[in-house]
C-alpha cells in the first residue's frame, strides 16, 4: 500500500455533465492490491478527511503537483513514429510516399523491437497509460508490440494489420510459407493464433484489424467479421470517412453497402468494441449506425488538420449519441503529447462552434481523454474487471504526477489561474511532456 499527497482531478461516476471533473486542492490518493493482486486505488478524496483512517500507510507528499488519471490514447501507429511531420496533399499520397515506405521495414524483427521499445517508452514519457495502436501487417510487428508493452505492463491493445490489396507488396500480409493458403487465409489465420496467443494476457488485448475498406478484399472483411463473433471480448480498429478521396474509392469498391461506414456493418464489424478513428465526414444515418451497432469512434485532431482531411462534427455525435474519446492517430497525427491532441480538438470544437452552440470545455477535452476514452473502449469497470481512465476506488492505479511550473510560463500562467477550468485550459495550451513529471502504473504482484 501507499499513499499520495498532492492535488488530485478525477471524474464523478456517471457525472452529469458526464464531463464535469472533481478537482481537490489537497487531496489523498491510497493505491494497494485488489484481491487478484492488481494495483488499484483504494481511497481517494480531501487529505483532511482521510489522513486519519491510513495511519501505517507509506505517504508520499508532492507539495504544488497535481495527480491525474494516465491518458488513454484511443489511436495510434507505433510503426510511423519516425514519419511524424511528413507533410503531404492529402491521406492518399502520404500513405504512398511515406507511410507504406516506412512500415516495409517492420517485417525485421530487429527494427521492430527497437521501434517498440521507444514507442512504449514515448507514450509513458508522455503520460499515456492505455494504448489501441496499430501495427504492420507483420506478424514480427505485433509480437514486438505485444512483447514491449508486457515488459513495461502498459495497458496496449493491437493486432496484426489486414491489408491484402491495394498496397504493395511488402506491406501486404503473406501467404503461408508451405504455399499450402493464400494470402487472405493466412491473414486470418494468423489473427486467430496472435489473440489465443496475446489476448487476456496480463494487461494487453488484442484488436482485429482490418487497415480499412480499400486494402481489404471482401473475403478477408468477411473473415475478419467472423472471428469478431467468435471473439467478442476482443476490440476490432480501423479507419473511416477521413478523406474525401478515400471515401470515393471505398463507395468505388464497395457499391453494394449505403455508405463507407455501412460497409464495416455488412461484413459484421461493427458492434460494442468497435472503434473506428475519424469519423468525420458521416450522415445521421452513419451517427445512428455507430450509435445503434456501439461502435465508437477515435477523434484524431491533429491527423485531421495536419493531413487536411476535415473536422469531427461534435454538435453531431452528440445530438444522435454515439461514443467517442480522443487519439493522437501518430504519425498522420504529429504529436505523442495528450495535451496537444486536447488543445487541436479545442480547435476542432471552434470551428463547429456554431452548432454546438458552446466551445468544449477544458473539463471535457480531459474526460474524452481518460475517462470518456476508457468508456469508449469498453475499460469502464464493465465485465467485473477494473475500470482506466479514472481515479475512484477500484479504478487501476495508472496515473500522472503533472508539475504546474515545470516550464517559466506555464509556472507564471498557471499561478494566475482563478478557477479548474483556468488551470486546465493553462495545462492543455501550454503543456506538453515536460508537464509529466512521473507516470505511474499499475502493477500486479
Ligand atoms: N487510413 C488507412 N491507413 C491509415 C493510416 O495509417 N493513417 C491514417 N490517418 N489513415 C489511414
Ligand atoms: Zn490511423
Amino acid at each position: 500500500m501507499k499513499a499520495y499527497r498532492a492535488a488530485i482531478l478525477r471524474f464523478a461516476p456517471d457525472c452529469e455533465p458526464r464531463h464535469s471533473a472533481i478537482f481537490e486542492e489537497d487531496g489523498l490518493l491510497v493505491v494497494g492490491p485488489d484481491a487478484h493482486g492488481t494495483q488499484v486505488v483504494q481511497a481517494v478524496g480531501p487529505y483532511r478527511d482521510l489522513k486519519d483512517q491510513w495511519p501505517d500507510v507509506a505517504l508520499e507528499h508532492l507539495p504544488g503537483r497535481i495527480i491525474a488519471p494516465g491518458f488513454v490514447d484511443m489511436h495510434i501507429h507505433f510503426p510511423q513514429t519516425d514519419i511524424i511531420g511528413s507533410p503531404a496533399d492529402g491521406l492518399l499520397p502520404w500513405l504512398k510516399y511515406y507511410t507504406f515506405p516506412e512500415e516495409k521495414r517492420f517485417e525485421a524483427p530487429d527494427y521492430s523491437a527497437q521501434a517498440a521499445a521507444f514507442f512504449i517508452a514515448e507514450l509513458l514519457r508522455n503520460g499515456v497509460t492505455t494504448a489501441l495502436a496499430f501495427a504492420t501487417s507483420h506478424s514480427e510487428s505485433v509480437q514486438a508490440l505485444f512483447t514491449e508493452a508486457h515488459a513495461r505492463q502498459l495497458r496496449l491493445i493491437t493486432g496484426l494489420c489486414l491489408m491484402d490489396r491495394n498496397a504493395p507488396v511488402e506491406v501486404r500480409n503473406r501467404a503461408g510459407a508451405d504455399g499450402s493458403r493464400n494470402v487472405t487465409e493466412q491473414s486470418l489465420m494468423d489473427t486467430e493464433a496472435l489473440i489465443k496467443q496475446w489476448h487476456g494476457k496480463g494487461r494487453l488485448g488484442y484488436a482485429i484489424t482490418p487497415r480499412f475498406a480499400p486494402s481489404c478484399s471482401e473475403a478477408q472483411l468477411r473473415g475478419a467479421g467472423e472471428l469478431a463473433a467468435k471473439y467478442p471480448e476482443v476490440w476490432i480498429q480501423s479507419h473511416v470517412a477521413e478523406n474525401k478521396d478515400e471515401i470515393k474509392w471505398a463507395r468505388e469498391l464497395f457499391p453494394d453497402s449505403r455508405s463507407y461506414l455501412a460497409t464495416y456493418a455488412d461484413f459484421g464489424l461493427m458492434r460494442e468494441r468497435a472503434v473506428y478513428a475519424h469519423c468525420i465526414h458521416f450522415d445521421d444515418e452513419d451517427r445512428a449506425l455507430m450509435r445503434d451497432t456501439g461502435a465508437v469512434a477515435a477523434i484524431s485532431p491533429t491527423s485531421n488538420l495536419f493531413l487536411g482531411s476535415g473536422f469531427f462534427d461534435y454538435a453531431g455525435a452528440d445530438r444522435v449519441g454515439f461514443r467517442y474519446g480522443l487519439a493522437s492517430d501518430v504519425g498522420g497525427g504529429t504529436s505523442f503529447s495528450p495535451f496537444h491532441t486536447m488543445l487541436a480538438a479545442y480547435y476542432v470544437g471552434r470551428e463547429g462552434q456554431t452548432k454546438l452552440g458552446l466551445s468544449l470545455s477544458p473539463q471535457h477535452l480531459w474526460w474524452q481523454h481518460t475517462a470518456g476514452a476508457a468508456q469508449a473502449l469498453g475499460l469502464d469497470g464493465q465485465r467485473g474487471r477494473p475500470a482506466v481512465g479514472n481515479l475512484l476506488p477500484g479504478c487501476e492505479a495508472d496515473f500522472v504526477v503533472l508539475n504546474p511550473k515545470a516550464t517559466p510560463l506555464l509556472a507564471r500562467r498557471t499561478a494566475h489561474a482563478n478557477s479548474l477550468d483556468e488551470l486546465l485550459f493553462a495545462m492543455i495550451v501550454l503543456g506538453d511532456d515536460r508537464l509529466i513529471e512521473k507516470t505511474v502504473i499499475s502493477q500486479a504482484f
